[in-house]
């Protein structure tokens, strides 16, 4: 009897291999391992066997089979379950990738666009770049460019002060630097000329922000000192860096002007192919007392210096009808450029 439990066993443990869904799984549980199945038969006919150890040898074997039988079910009910939810996930996939808007990429902000143009213009013309703080010393944004205390100009700069007070110091002597000019003082004093440089950097105003002003703003400052360096030099290179930034349809003319760090001093102004003007910046030859201030012996060295803005430059390149566009992150704005 014991042959013959072991031979239904295997033959449901070959029948359950077979098995290829859940369902299928579920039906053999039902009748291989039920009242009216092939091991449960076995256990009727226990009875009829003639010795007790007889009787136990053979009850444990269909005991071992009911189990080895349970067991192969719930494995072939595991690998089923497994391959179904497999087959349900590959069913269910979704492809993200074909829902999700295609990538966008930024750019930089046009004033920094502008900045780096220009960086690259100047740079193609022999200039290097140099660097100052926004936060200056009244010494190096106003005296040293030959604007001592209560010098007129000083107004025209609706200055912002810091409380902030250097040691010895009485507050008010330390500003946000009210354009980049001090970069001339701060690279004369740690430079021997020659010195070819422009010095692109953030600048601050007391001004109400309108379509024209914002409180801050961008300019990009150049230095030359050299020996014999004549106002010709500087017309030339005003020349040279127009046709090389706007193009050669394009021509520049100096104009008199006063500011106090440049003697002469100059506004330039750039002509468009159309035969208009537009007013670009200051310049001039820097003022002996400046190239002093910076370390520099104006018997033997000659320079010339100019400045102007940025955004300004940005506004223009892109007929940006308000200034306060550009810093207002519309990215309705932003992306059209
Ligand atoms: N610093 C002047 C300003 O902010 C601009 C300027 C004028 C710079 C003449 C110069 C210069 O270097 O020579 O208005």
């Amino acid at each position: 009897m014991i042959d013959d439990i072991r031979a239904a066993r295997d033959a449901a443990l070959a029948e359950v291999e077979t098995a290829d869904s859940l369902d299928a799984v579920r039906a053999l549980d039902a009748r291989l391992l039920g009242k009216q199945g092939p091991l449960a038969g076995f256990k009727k006919q226990l009875g009829s066997l003639a010795t007790v150890d007889d009787k136990k040898a053979a009850g444990q074997a269909v005991n071992e089979a009911m189990q080895a039988v349970t067991a192969a079910l719930e494995a072939r009910r595991a690998e089923l379950g497994d391959a179904a939810l497999a087959a349900r996930v590959e069913a269910e996939r979704l492809d993200l990738t074909e829902f999700v808007a295609p990538p966008t990429r930024g750019h930089a902000h046009l004033v920094t666009q502008a900045w780096e143009r220009l960086e690259d213009v100047f740079i193609g013309l022999g200039f290097q770049i140099a660097e100052g703080p926004e936060v200056e010393t009244d010494w190096h944004n106003f005296e040293a460019l030959n604007m001592g205390e209560g010098h007129p100009a000083r107004g025209e700069f609706d200055t912002l002060f810091l409380d902030h007070a250097a040691p010895g110091e009485e507050p008010g002597r330390t500003v946000l630097r009210t354009h980049t000019s001090p970069v001339q003082i701060r690279t004369m004093l740690e430079q021997e000329p020659p010195i070819y440089i422009v010095a692109p950097g953030r600048v601050f105003r007391r001004d109400t922000p309108d379509a024209t002003h914002m409180p801050v703003f961008h300019q990009i400052e150049g230095l030359v000192v050299d020996r014999d360096i004549t106002l010709a030099d500087l017309a030339g290179t005003i020349e040279a860096f127009t046709h090389a930034f706007f193009g050669p349809g394009f021509s520049s003319r100096l104009r008199p002007s006063y500011f106090p760090f440049t003697e002469p001093s100059a506004e330039f102004d750039v002509q468009r192919p159309d035969g208009t003007w537009l007013e670009l910046g200051g310049c001039g030859m820097v003022h002996p007392n400046v190239l002093r201030a910076g370390g520099i012996d104006p018997e033997e060295w000659s320079g010339f210096a100019f400045g102007f803005g940025i955004d300004r430059m940005a506004v223009m390149r892109h007929q940006v009808a308000d200034l306060r566009d550009m810093y207002a992150d519309d990215i309705r704005f932003i992306s059209q450029f």
